[in-house]
């Protein structure tokens, strides 16, 4: 264990160069916790929305961003010396915030053992994105396998997760992405037919319904946008519209298109619905790593940046220079 901390600090809610790398010493470990020396921390969209004040929740400032760390275990508090944790154990944790930083002190009734068929990387980047896809197919849609699944953003992020996991459940998978390299990660995750999304929207909705045979089931959007609403028009009857996301900005989703043809919007709120219900997550998240650990789920190995880089990261992926996921290294 180092004696110094070295995290990226979000002083105030300000464009991403205003981000800080601040070294202090390591805090006193609290009651019930373990420090954890961090090897890596994944980066979601999320967080540049957070340190640019863009998000629905606003941290107090300062803060550090960052919300799922991989690393090992380097001290543990006495009074939970006896939970089974041991020192150098591999393990990971969604801490919420504080991820960007080289150690993490987490409840240990929080963490996770990991198993060998995942790296650190993999590790630290597979949470936010599979378990908001499995929520929303899972959960919030209650998909039928053999149907259609639309994946927009499906290049990266929750999108590339919600394609592996719509092969998974036995959806019939289009992916939406930008590059060939983005499309060429959704093949290999099981879409079976990929669509430029720098195509006119229109031009992604007719190609999708023409793809799927006349219309698809299953809309999984974290873009929003103008793409969006174009493709709650590829939805057949009771087709189901999963809003995750508004990178492109929040859609208007016409409600002449809702009511014909039946079809349904399904809010997505993973973060919210995981807080209040803390035990279905767990077990939403054993599931998951226990399809991972078959190999029957297949996390991307993320692109690594040092941790001093935070602000590149975050921007490469507001830019979408990214395919798959990208992981801090400290
Ligand atoms: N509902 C939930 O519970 C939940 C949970 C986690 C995340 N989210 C949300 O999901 C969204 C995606 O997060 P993520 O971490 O997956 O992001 P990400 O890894 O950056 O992926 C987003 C993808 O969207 C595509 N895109 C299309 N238009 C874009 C634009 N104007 N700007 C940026 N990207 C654009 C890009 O792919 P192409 O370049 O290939 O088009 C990009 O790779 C965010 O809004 C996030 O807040 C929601």
């Amino acid at each position: 264990m180092s004696s110094v901390v070295r995290s990226i600090v979000c002083q105030e809610f300000a464009p991403l160069d205003r981000l800080v790398l601040e070294e202090k010493p390591a805090p006193d470990l609290f009651p019930g916790c373990v420090r954890i020396d961090v090897t890596a921390c994944g980066v979601n969209f999320v967080d540049a929305l957070f340190v640019q004040g863009k998000y629905q929740i606003k941290p107090p400032v300062p803060f550090v961003p960052g919300m799922e760390v991989v690393g090992r275990v380097s001290e543990i508090a006495a009074d939970v010396a006896d939970s089974g944790v041991t020192i150098g154990q591999r393990v990971f944790a969604n801490v919420g915030l504080g991820g960007f930083s080289s150690q993490a002190m987490v409840a240990a009734k929080r963490i996770t053992p990991l198993p060998d068929t995942l790296s650190d990387g993999q590790a630290a980047t597979f949470m936010q994105s599979y378990l908001t896809a499995w929520f929303a197919l899972v959960e919030r849609a209650r998909v039928e396998s053999g149907r259609w699944l639309l994946v927009l953003g499906a290049g990266s992020g929750v999108g590339l997760a919600a394609v592996d996991v719509g092969r998974a459940l036995g959806l019939r998978v289009i992916a939406v992405a930008s590059t060939e390299e983005k499309r060429r990660f959704a093949t290999e995750r099981g879409a079976e037919a990929t669509i430029d999304s720098t195509l006119s929207a229109d031009e992604i909705k007719e190609l999708a319904k023409s793809l799927s045979g006349g219309a698809i089931d299953y809309l999984y959007d974290p873009v929003g946008g103008e793409v969006g609403e174009t493709c709650l028009r590829a939805l057949g009857d009771d087709g189901q519209y999963l809003v995750i996301g508004f990178v492109a900005g929040i859609p208007k989703l016409p409600a002449n298109q809702v009511l014909l043809r039946n079809r349904r919007i399904t809010g997505v709120d993973w973060g919210g619905w995981a807080g209040k219900n803390p035990e279905r997550n767990n077990a939403m998240l054993a599931e998951v790593m226990k399809l991972i650990a078959r190999g029957e789920l297949r996390p991307v190995e993320p692109v690594a940046y040092p941790l001093e880089r935070a602000a590149d990261a975050l921007r490469d992926l507001e830019d979408r220079k990214v395919a798959g996921k990208i992981a801090l290294v400290p």
